[in-house]
């Protein structure tokens, strides 16, 4: 591996910091194709299931998504092309691209993803301004909005970038967002009520952003089933994941001691939305 897979941060997780920051993604996927990183690819098929089901619901033709900590803009890339996760992972490993510079790439990926399933309005969401900037570029995210909002509070002008906003979704991104930023877009969506479906890996709790939630008439469901997100990177994360999970008294016999990180799905629905009335093809997962 090209980076220190003994190191961990405070959630246990080896530091991924350095792939998140660069112009292009090219680092980024190098590094998750080496973790076989599946969790995009688990979440797009639930994610345009959600998406059909809001169509309908409020009978229009377009819908607009934060996608929270969007990176470089991957569930964009599977929302909007027709490129899978498996052709991102691949892709970058040419030594081709890795000769090219960081504006030549992003030309070259913007033609190559062709992003143009044009009924999706997708806000990216993230600290990083080169992944968020590299995304907007290639057309995965249609806006940004750049911020820690651990930190601070949306200005006037990022609250109308996300206005109108019907749902939030995020793979990867709960543990470094906490209620705090979920309260922080709430506020500045009022009255609006998205749904929220995140993906949240079992060693993180989610019991704050629930509670935040319902306090504003949502109501919250975890999926039945676990979704693998990755591999663990060194026994040293797989031993902390471990020791993580025992402490939660989570079991992790046939999941994460077969090496692997696991993710539940957070479906989290405003009070206008009966859970009942969601079809059949999500409500399967809960
Ligand atoms: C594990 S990556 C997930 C990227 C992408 N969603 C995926 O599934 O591949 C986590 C992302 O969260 C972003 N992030 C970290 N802290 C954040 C914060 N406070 N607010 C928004 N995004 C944050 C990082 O910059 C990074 O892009």
């Amino acid at each position: 591996m090209n980076f220190d897979t003994t190191k961990l941060d405070a959630t246990g997780k080896v530091i991924l910091d350095h792939i998140y920051d660069q112009e292009t993604p090219l680092h980024f996927y190098n590094a998750l194709s080496q973790l076989d990183y599946s969790i995009p690819d688990q979440a797009n098929p639930i994610f345009e299931k959600i998406i059909s089901f809001i169509k309908k619901h409020r009978s229009t033709k377009t819908v607009k998504l934060i996608d929270l900590g969007c990176s470089y803009g991957v569930n964009g890339a599977l929302l909007k092309s027709t490129k899978s996760l498996a052709n991102l992972l691949c892709r970058y490993q040419s030594a081709e691209l890795k000769n090219l510079s960081s504006k030549e790439l992003t030309q070259q990926d913007k033609t190559w993803l062709n992003p143009n399933k044009k009924n999706i309005n997708i806000v990216g969401a993230d600290v990083s301004e080169p992944a968020l900037n590299y995304a907007l570029q290639t057309n995965l995210i249609n806006n940004k909005l750049c911020g820690n909002f651990e930190e601070r509070s949306l200005s006037k002008e990022e609250e109308k970038i996300i206005q109108d906003v019907d749902l939030i979704i995020s793979t990867g991104c709960i543990g470094y967002v906490s209620h705090q930023t979920i309260g922080e877009l709430l506020n500045s969506l009022t009255p609006k009520a998205p749904i929220m479906a995140h993906f949240v890996l079992r060693t993180i709790c989610y019991k704050n952003i629930e509670q935040e939630l319902d306090q504003v008439g949502y109501k919250t469901y975890k999926s039945k089933a676990p979704f693998k997100q990755r591999s663990f990177a060194s026994k040293e994360e797989k031993e902390s994941t471990l020791g993580r999970l025992r402490e939660m008294s989570i079991n992790p016999k046939n999941l994460e001691d077969k090496g692997s990180y696991y993710a539940h799905l957070y479906l989290s629905i405003p009070s206008e939305i009966e859970f009942s009335s969601l079809p059949e093809d999500i409500l399967s997962y809960f």
